[in-house]
This record gives C-alpha cells, sequence and structure tokens, in this order.
C-alpha cells in the first residue's frame, strides 16, 4: 500500500498531525515503533495550558510573556504567538473529539496554576490528561480512516535531490526492512530524554530516533544541550510525580522538615534546588497530607495508586520522597514552525525546535504545543501533498539499512546491549545532566566515542528473526549515542549557564550567547557546531515571503 502522507509517531502531535492530513480520498498511514498507547503523551499528566476565551486578549498576552519569559530569550515569538492564539480553538476542537475536561458545577473547564505560569490556565483531566487526550485523538483517527502501522522501527528517510521520498523501516514482527514512499513525511516521534534511562520519565524507547535518522539526512539540530529535568520524578522509580500534585497544594520539603523552594516556580529553578539539597546530604519529599483524601482521589488518582504500588507509600498518609528526572527535550530538528530545509518532510511536537520553548519549556506547554503544531503539519501535509508527486526511492539507502540489519544477525557477540544503555544513561545524568561542568562533558565525550564504537560491534545474541527485542534494542542504541554526542558537544559549546543548561565553570548568562546553536553531523560521528541568530528562520521567511 502506497501512502499519501506518512506521520511518523502517535503521540499528540502525531495523531494531530494525521487527522488533518486526511481527506475524502487520500491515503494517511500512522507509523509507530511500539504500541499506540504508550507514548510520551500519554504519559503527561498534569494538563495542557490554554486560555479559553479567544478575545481574552490580556490573558493570552500573559501567556505568550510567561512562555517568552521560560525560554531565557531564546523563544521565537513569532512561533510563541502561534501557539498560545491557537490554544484555546484547539481546546474546542479537543473536545469535539470527546475529550472531557474537568469541569466545575457550572459546567465550565477548571484550571489550575503549574510552575512560572501568571494565571491559572492548565486544563486537566485529574493527572491522567495526555492518556485521555491521547485515546480521543486515536478514537478519532480511526473514524477518519488513518491506517495504523504499528511496531515499525523507522530507519531512515529516502530524498531525492532535496526533497523526500519516503521512509525506510523496521518491521518488528519479521525484521524486514519495508520501504513507505510518500508524497510527505511528517516525523513526530518524541524526544530523546530517554536517552538518560534510570533518571527519566520518559518510557525507555525515547532514545532520539526522529534526530538521528535527521542528522542522517543531513538535516541540523538545534538547541540540543537544553534537556529538561523534570523537579518530581519517584525517587526509586523515576515514575512522573505530576506537576499537579504541586499545583494543587503539595509541598517539597527536605529531611530536617524544612520547605526550600516555592513549587510553583520554573522548573529549571526547583529541579536545581531539589538537587543541591540532595547533594547537600538531604533526601526531599513530596508532602500532601494536608491535602483531603477526597481531593487526593479525584485530582490525582494515578499518583494515589502509583505511589502506593511502586513506593508502598500511602500519599495522604506519608511523604514520598522524589527527585529531578530527564523529562523532556527542548533541543530538535531544526524547523521555521513545522517546515525544515528537506522539502516534503514536516515536524512537530518534541522532536522539533522551532523555538516554542527556548532553553525551557512551561509546564503544560507541551500537549498544547503537540496539538497545535501537529494540527499545523498535518494541515501543511494535505497542502503539499495535493501538489506533489511521488518520487523514486533511493535504493541505496534501502540497500544500506538491510546490510546494516544482517550484519547484526549474522555474527556472534557476548557483549550485553543492555548493560551498554544503562551505563550510556549514568553517564549521560552524572556528567550531562542538571549540573554540568567542562571537565565532566569531556570525560562524556571521551566515554561516548567509546561506545559508539564498541555499539558498532552488537550483534544479536538470539538470531531469531521474529519479534526480536535485541535488535530495535541495538538500533536504538546506535541512535541514542549519535544524538548523546549531539547532546554533549553543544553543552561544551554553550559557555554559560542558560535554563535547563546550567555550567557550574560558566554560572552566568551572557547576552553574545543569546542565541541557538546548531549541529551538522557532516559526516558520520564528525560534527560542525555554530551559534545562529535566527538567521535560518529570517532566511525561509523572506524566501516564503517572495513566493
Ligand atoms: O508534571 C506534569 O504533569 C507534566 C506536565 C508537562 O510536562 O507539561
Amino acid at each position: 500500500m502506497i501512502y499519501d502522507v506518512v506521520v511518523v509517531g502517535g503521540g499528540i502531535a502525531g495523531l494531530m498531525a494525521a487527522i488533518e492530513a486526511k481527506n475524502d480520498t487520500n491515503k494517511v498511514a500512522l507509523l509507530t515503533k511500539g504500541n499506540l498507547f504508550k507514548s510520551n503523551s500519554s504519559l503527561a499528566s498534569g494538563g495542557i495550558n490554554a486560555v479559553l476565551d479567544p478575545k481574552n486578549r490580556v490573558e493570552i498576552q500573559k501567556h505568550i510573556d510567561d512562555t517568552l519569559k521560560s525560554s531565557y530569550d531564546l523563544g521565537d515569538r513569532k512561533t510563541i504567538t502561534y501557539m498560545c492564539e491557537r490554544a484555546p480553538f484547539i481546546i474546542k476542537k479537543l473536545e469535539a473529539y470527546g475529550v472531557e475536561f474537568d469541569k466545575d458545577d457550572k459546567f465550565n473547564i477548571i484550571q489550575r496554576s503549574f510552575g512560572g505560569g501568571s494565571s491559572k490556565r492548565t486544563c486537566f483531566i485529574g493527572d491522567k490528561t495526555g492518556s485521555y487526550i491521547t485515546q480521543a485523538l486515536i478514537k478519532k483517527a480511526r473514524t477518519v480512516g488513518i491506517k495504523f502501522i504499528v511496531n515499525n522501527f523507522i530507519m531512515n528517510l529516502t530524498k531525492l535531490k532535496n526533497r523526500v521520498s519516503g521512509v525506510v523501516s523496521l518491521r518488528r514482527f519479521d525484521s524486514s526492512v519495508v520501504v513507505y514512499p510518500a508524497k510527505v513525511v511528517v516525523l513526530a516521534g518524541g524526544g530523546y530524554a530517554g536517552i538518560y534511562r534510570g533518571y527519566s520519565t520518559n518510557s525507555q524507547d525515547y532514545t532520539g530516533d526522529m534526530h538521528a535518522i535527521a542528522l542522517r539526512a543531513g538535516l541540523n539540530l538545534k538547541d540540543m544541550e537544553f534537556v529538561q529535568f523534570h523537579p518530581t520524578g519517584m525517587s526509586q522509580t523515576s515514575y512522573l510525580v505530576s506537576e499537579a500534585a504541586r499545583a494543587e497544594g503539595g509541598y517539597l520539603i527536605n529531611s530536617d522538615g524544612d520547605r526550600f523552594v516555592d513549587e510553583l516556580e520554573k522548573r529549571d529553578i526547583v529541579s536545581r534546588a531539589i538537587s543541591k539539597q540532595i547533594s547537600d546530604g538531604k533526601d526531599v519529599f513530596i508532602d500532601l497530607r494536608h491535602i483531603s483524601l477526597e481531593k487526593i482521589e479525584k485530582k490525582l488518582p494515578s499518583l494515589q495508586r502509583a505511589a502506593l504500588m511502586q513506593a508502598g507509600v500511602d500519599i495522604s498518609k506519608e511523604l514520598l520522597k522524589i527527585k529531578p528526572v530527564a523529562h523532556y527535550s527542548m533541543g530538535g530538528i531544526e524547523a521555521d514552525m513545522v517546515k525544515t530545509t528537506l522539502d516534503g518532510l514536516l515536524v512537530c511536537g518534541e522532536c522539533a525546535s522551532n523555538g516554542v520553548h527556548g532553553a525551557n519549556r512551561l509546564g503544560g506547554n507541551s500537549l498544547l504545543e503537540g496539538a497545535v503544531f501537529g494540527e499545523l503539519a498535518g494541515k501543511e501535509a494535505l497542502k503539499i501533498s495535493k501538489k506533489s508527486e511521488f518520487l523514486p526511492i533511493d535504493y541505496s539507502v534501502v540497500a544500506k539499512d538491510l546490510k546494516l540489519v544482517d550484519y547484526i544477525f549474522d555474527k556472534e557477540c557476548s557483549k550485553n546491549f543492555n548493560a551498554m544503555r544503562v551505563s550510556l544513561g549514568d553517564i549521560m545524568f552524572k556528567f550531562a545532566g542538571i549540573h554540568r561542568d567542562e571537565m565532566g562533558l569531556l570525560k562524556a565525550f571521551d566515554y561516548l566515542k567509546y561506545l559508539r564504537k564498541e555499539a558498532s560491534r552488537l550483534h544479536c545474541i538470539s538470531k531469531e528473526r521474529n519479534n526480536n527485542v535485541e535488535l530495535i534494542s541495538i538500533l536504538e542504541l546506535r541512535n541514542a549515542l549519535e544524538v548523546s554526542e549531539a547532546i554533549v558537544l553543544s553543552a561544551i559549546k554553550r559557555k554559560e549557564s542558560r535554563g535547563a543548561h546550567s555550567r557550574e565553570d560558566f554560572p552566568l548568562s551572557l547576552k553574545k550567547y543569546s542565541k541557538s546553536i546548531i549541529l551538522k553531523e557532516f559526516q558520520k560521528g564528525y560534527f560542525k557546531l555554530w551559534y545562529s541568530d535566527c538567521k535560518f528562520l529570517e532566511k525561509i521567511r523572506n524566501k516564503l515571503r517572495r513566493i
């Protein structure tokens, strides 16, 4: 089967894109590497930001200003304005698709405060917002006729000159390499915070596959050093203790019983404050004991259950131990809104970097970003696909991917890929985590070079081709290592502290670095990095103005 539009990724951005790209006559496929119900979007619990009245200019301007402020000077005003202005309409659209936000007794949507917000603007469904939204979107996508192709791991893009022509995918159930030609490809496959294995709220397969694919297709990545640490992961399991818990009145206290930070400050500030307590030898807890059981059951039911199941803690009576955990990647594939420099390739959601978050994302803006730019990408995809033809597939890319799969199967190996990905998580957390300095980053870089070499010699121990879990894990690890180098090199280059990037050796923000870092892999393992003051965006916008 051939599809006009192929969307990669089953979170909120991918689902919105697929729905918008579909019309009565075209064919749209949505590819995911795993289970449709297991995206990061479905794990995003606390809510989605939006001013509900589109005519309320004052509140919309406050949403824009908060988002800009949180970006530490690296946000793109045009992109942020678009998102905040579109937000009220997105909430209406989600309601029309069956999302039932929590309401008061007058049937008005209730909104909670989230960190860094100057108003209550986070709409929610208890603490399962993302899960309910993705379920509604999956239903909607099925109704409009989207073809779901699950358990397909995208290996590479194919292109002709400067236009995308399809994707090469690895089918999990029989390990065959399959090509999906397309007039338009939308990458919406999420971020790279899962690389911080053991220290991340993400499911472990968020290994930066989209970014690695983009690098290999010659695209630029932007702002890769900015990885957001969510202040509150459950200490034992890194499970996301939603910001909803603090929004509903939870306190952060240390083992002396003292509160030490404004719980609703921006995430970078709260995370660093917690990390400081921990490095001073104190434990940190979230305290919800003063909140009524009724409220906990209504507003925080998932947390209540998870705390009991994972830590044996009854949050209505006991303290829950927490730690900051990698949660979201602000860096991504360089884009102007949803457009990339490769014709026919659109990006949206966490894998994209279009300036909507800059150096630090505002809590509650990720589901919004996914929905708004997913919608826009879908609309663009439909427009572009209507006036485009299918292009020939570059079979040299397919042949290379086939060869790689055979190579991973063919040889014997006793190396343990799992130990390697665990040590990758450890090293990234230790040296490219909340606190960074030149020495640590250089150590991380050396270790990554070593791991990259080792990973290139990994082979499946089991040679079974059906549902071989090792094969995709090895490919993910190769991607994660490529992306980790991009993170570390960008972090070395940014010799200042800004937002989520905190350098012990350069504690100040410097005006001369109020710029994004762009990175390109010009040859396997060789990267070029430079500072950009958004000339790329201006160039594309000027070009569009001339057309
Ligand atoms: O804490 C949370 O519920 C996460 C929300 C977000 O990352 O936007």
